[in-house]
């Protein structure tokens, strides 16, 4: 079966009440494949899923780009250990998945990002993917800025993809260059 046709396919991979949170929460695969297109440049590009999920993200960016290595950061466990499992299925190889809070990543050690509106679910009371973890509005703020600062700090050249984002997180030292088909994916590069 090509689990990489359609959503329909890849969500199958996951447990029911993973593939369920599919339309809110995982990105869908004509977004993931347009990202990791725009992310997926140079010599074995290292990139970021900063807020992995699942990820989604990551494994259909590294099958349609093998010379590229796709890390995921996510703060749920059970989320990173279904990613590893599904990874393994696959037979993927240019993938790592890692527990974590993103605060806690050293930047610098990847040369492109992707960023899925991961710190929303601190503003709403319901829709968030569960209970397991402290959300609120301060944590909002404080996870926006320091992804700002981080991203502050990257060389010129750095690629962002965002999909659904706010934007205050952006420093204003990265400009859009392009939107997805989907018009809520912008790419972003630092000047
Ligand atoms: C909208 S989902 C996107 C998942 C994945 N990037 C994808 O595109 O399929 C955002 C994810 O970010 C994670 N997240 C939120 N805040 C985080 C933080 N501070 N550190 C690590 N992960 C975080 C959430 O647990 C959630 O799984």
């Amino acid at each position: 079966m090509d689990f990489f046709s359609s959503d329909q396919q890849f969500d199958q991979l996951y447990p029911r009440a993973i593939s369920a949170l599919a339309s809110r929460h995982w990105t869908p695969l004509s977004v993931a494949k347009e990202a990791a297109d725009f992310l997926a440049v140079g010599t074995n590009p290292r990139i970021l899923d900063i807020g992995s999920g699942v990820g989604k993200f990551c494994m259909i960016g590294a099958r349609f780009h093998p010379h590229a290595v796709f890390t995921g950061i996510e703060q749920r466990e059970s989320l990173t250990q279904i990613a590893q499992s599904i990874e393994q299925q696959l037979g993927l190889n240019n993938t790592q998945f890692l527990t974590g809070n993103f605060t806690e990543i050293d930047f610098t050690q990847f040369h492109h990002f992707y960023f899925y509106n991961a710190f929303y679910e601190n503003l709403i009371d319901n829709d968030s993917i569960d209970q397991t973890i402290d959300q609120s509005p301060e944590l909002f703020n404080l996870y926006n800025r320091k992804l700002y600062k981080q991203l502050k700090k990257l060389p010129a050249g750095t690629r962002i993809a965002t999909f659904h984002s706010s934007e205050n997180e952006m420093p204003s030292s990265y400009q859009v260059v392009g939107v997805g088909t989907n018009e809520d994916l912008k790419f972003w590069i630092k000047l």
